[in-house]
C-alpha cells in the first residue's frame, strides 16, 4: 500500500456474524483488507472477537487483514494476533502500555504496526511515535460500536496528521462513520485508508458496489 491511493477495509463488526465466511466471500475480491474489530468490555464497552477467529479468516481468505485492538491491555494479547496471521495490527495510543516497546515487535514479525487516535486524542501525541509506525488509524467515532455517526471536528485531525506525511512515512486509516460523503471528507483531508462496517454489511446495494463507490469518491 502506498500514500498516492485510496484503500477500503470492509469491517466485519457489521457482517451477519452467521455467515461469516460468506459475507467475507463477498467482499475479498472488491476490497484491499478486511478489518478485525477486537474489543474487551473495558477500554471500550463491548465485546467481539479473539485471536481464534483471525487464525480462521487467515486459512479462509488470502485477503490481508487488518487487526484493530481495543483493548486496556493490547500487550497481553499482541504475540496471539501476530501468530494467527494478522498483516496489519494496530492499539490505542491511549493504552497505558509501552508503546515503542510493542510496535517494535510488531515490525520484528513482518506485520504492519498502527498506532489508534481517540477521537479526543490531538495528533500530536502521535509525533514522536511516527518514526515506528506503519499506519496511524484515527476513530471518527468513539470506538465500541458501528453504526454512529462520523465526527465532523476529526476530519481537521486527518489533515494535521496528512502534514506529518511530508517528513514520515505512513498511511493513515480513518475509521467511524464512513459512506460516500464522510469517505470524500476524510480522503481530501489525507485518509488512504477508508474503514466501513455498516455502510458496506447494512446496505441494499451489493457490497461490492459500495466498496467501488467509496474508492470512487
Ligand atoms: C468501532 C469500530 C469500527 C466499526 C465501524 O469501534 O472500530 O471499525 O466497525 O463501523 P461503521 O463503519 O458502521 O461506523
Ligand atoms: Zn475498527
Amino acid at each position: 500500500m502506498n500514500n498516492k491511493q485510496i484503500y477500503i477495509a470492509p469491517s466485519i463488526l457489521s457482517a451477519d456474524l452467521l455467515y461469516l465466511g460468506k459475507e467475507i466471500k463477498s467482499v475479498e475480491k472488491a476490497a484491499d483488507i478486511i478489518h478485525v474489530d477486537v474489543m474487551d468490555g473495558h477500554f471500550v464497552p463491548n465485546l467481539t472477537f479473539g485471536p481464534d477467529l483471525v487464525k480462521q479468516v487467515r486459512y479462509f481468505t488470502k485477503q490481508k487483514i487488518d487487526v484493530h485492538l481495543m483493548l486496556s491491555q493490547p500487550d497481553k494479547f499482541i504475540a496471539k494476533f501476530l501468530e494467527a496471521g494478522t498483516d496489519y495490527l494496530s492499539f490505542h495510543l491511549e493504552a497505558h502500555v509501552d508503546h515503542e516497546k510493542w510496535l517494535k515487535k510488531i515490525r520484528e514479525n513482518d506485520c504492519k504496526a498502527g498506532l489508534v487516535l481517540n477521537p479526543d486524542t490531538p495528533a500530536k501525541k502521535i509525533f514522536s511515535y511516527l518514526p515506528l509506525l506503519d499506519y496511524v488509524l484515527v476513530m471518527t467515532v468513539y470506538p465500541g460500536y458501528g453504526g454512529q455517526n462520523y465526527i465532523e471536528a476529526c476530519t481537521k485531525k486527518i489533515s494535521e496528521l496528512h502534514k506529518f506525511q511530508s517528513s514520515h512515512d505512513f498511511l493513515i486509516e480513518v475509521d467511524g462513520g464512513i459512506n460516500f460523503r464522510t469517505g470524500k471528507e476524510a480522503k481530501a483531508a489525507g485518509a488512504n485508508i477508508l474503514v466501513a462496517g455498516s455502510f458496506i454489511f447494512k446496505n441494499e446495494r451489493e457490497y461490492a458496489n459500495t466498496i467501488k463507490g467509496l474508492r470512487d469518491v
